[in-house]
């Protein structure tokens, strides 16, 4: 699977939405998104694009 690391934030953050919202279909990450506040899923995604492969 291709690595989340350095991918753009806003990117990121709306594939984590569309998963929690149930517009993406998922085997797993519409679960998991599910756990997070949309505030905590910003802060994912900001971690992730702020990462070096
Ligand atoms: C045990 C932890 C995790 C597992 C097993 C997991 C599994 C998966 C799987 C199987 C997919 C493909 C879509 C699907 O069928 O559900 C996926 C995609 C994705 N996951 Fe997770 N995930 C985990 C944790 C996370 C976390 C913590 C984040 C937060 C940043 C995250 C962000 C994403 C994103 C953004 C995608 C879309 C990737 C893309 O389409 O480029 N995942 N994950």
């Amino acid at each position: 699977m291709e690595s989340l690391a350095g991918k753009p934030k806003d990117e990121l953050l709306k594939k984590m939405l569309d998963f929690k919202t149930g517009k993406k279909p998922a085997t797993l990450m519409h679960q998991l998104s599910k756990g997070y506040t949309d505030e905590q899923l910003e802060q994912l995604a900001a971690h992730f694009a702020a990462s070096q492969k």
